[in-house]
């Protein structure tokens, strides 16, 4: 843990795969981010004082030593492991009993030592197209993570995040798109003010699952495949990047139909007297090509809003962190 106190408002976004977090330092933005995950590997003194040594986040549990963060992913593939995670789909993973204590763990290890009651903005994804309240659990017991570190802790939704980080120039209109691991979230603002969001349960994990089960290999394993050499662009060059590019499509599909459906339910009462543009992030919107063909899916379709262009994040991983950011920037 840092030892400086901790007063600059914070934005975290609490992701499925990654938890970021963005500060404004001497008038930059500053991220640090850490994998939302961990594993358990067996004490023994030496690993522990190298773990130390290397100033690798860890924890001791029942006799074993946990590993969360960046490194826990290096450590699972090292020993033919899946690695644990705090979060699925979106939300706390009701199967993971460790998953609050891991969270806490590693968003103080990112913010430091808090002194006073900093402001900070955090990330929560919206409910499924139809789906009622499904969010109250999660946005709770996440305040209350963050307000038992000392935050003074406000929720944002992810979509409308991307929206305050990316479209200041259209004066915060259009549609902000986070692409995660666990969920795309979608939000329509208008002036700032959300119109319409919610999320599609397609996104990074559904498309290593459904590949892991094609080819036989583990999902951990795709998953880095895919971050390393996935594109849309050209040949595939073998049968893990061919199912790779089926499932991609399947999500972009899927996000455009939701849409679609979303848009259009909301109908003429929207009456927006302008095209409005659409801004894609997240680290599933990464890989080249992404934009390009989220622009031909939606153009084929007949969508009920006019959309003027299809932006892609400047830093697609860091959007919603920095949107979180500047929701606690206005608020202090
Ligand atoms: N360069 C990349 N190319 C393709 N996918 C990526 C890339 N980087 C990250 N991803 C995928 O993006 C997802 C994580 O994105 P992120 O926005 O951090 O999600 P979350 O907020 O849900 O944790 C994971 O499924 C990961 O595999
Ligand atoms: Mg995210």
């Amino acid at each position: 843990m840092k030892t400086n106190g901790q007063t600059q408002p914070l934005g975290i976004d609490i992701g499925t795969s990654r938890i970021c977090l963005a500060r404004r330092e001497e008038g930059q933005y500053r991220f640090e981010t850490q994998l939302n995950a961990f594993v358990s590997i067996p004490h023994s003194a030496i690993t522990e004082s190298v773990l130390k040594k290397e100033k690798i986040p860890h924890s001791m549990s029942s006799g074993e030593i946990v590993v969360h963060g960046n490194e826990s992913e290096k450590l699972a593939e090292l020993l033919g492991i899946e690695m644990r995670r705090t979060m699925s789909k979106g939300m706390l993973n009701p199967s993971e009993p460790e998953s609050l204590n891991m969270i806490r763990q590693m968003i103080a290890s990112l913010a430091g030592e808090v002194k006073e009651k900093a402001k900070v903005c955090f990330t929560v994804p919206a409910a499924p197209l139809g789906a009622g309240d499904s969010l109250t659990y999660h946005e709770a017991t996440l305040k209350q993570v963050l307000t038992e570190l000392g935050f003074e802790a406000q929720p944002v939704n992810e979509g409308l995040a991307v929206v305050y980080s990316e479209l200041e120039a259209n004066n915060f209109t259009g549609i902000g798109v986070s692409c995660g691991a666990g969920l795309c979230n979608v939000c329509l603002a208008y002036l700032a003010v959300p119109v319409i969001s919610f999320s599609v349960p397609l996104a990074g994990d559904y498309i290593d699952a459904s590949a892991a089960s094609v080819t036989g290999e583990r999902a951990n394993h795709i998953r880095m495949l895919k971050e390393e050499s996935f594109h849309f662009n050209g040949f595939f060059p073998d049968k893990t990047h061919q199912v790779l590019g089926v499932y991609h499509d399947v999500l972009l599909g899927g996000l455009v139909d939701g849409m679609v459906d979303a848009f259009s339910h909301a109908g003429k009462s929207l009456r927006l007297n302008r095209p409005v543009p659409v801004v894609l992030s997240g680290g599933t919107a990464m890989p080249a090509g992404f934009r390009d063909r989220f622009e031909k899916i939606l153009r084929e379709k007949e969508f009920p809003m006019a959309i003027s262009e299809v932006l892609l994040a400047p830093e697609p991983l860091h959007s919603a962190a920095k949107g979180a950011l500047a929701a606690a920037l206005t608020a202090s």
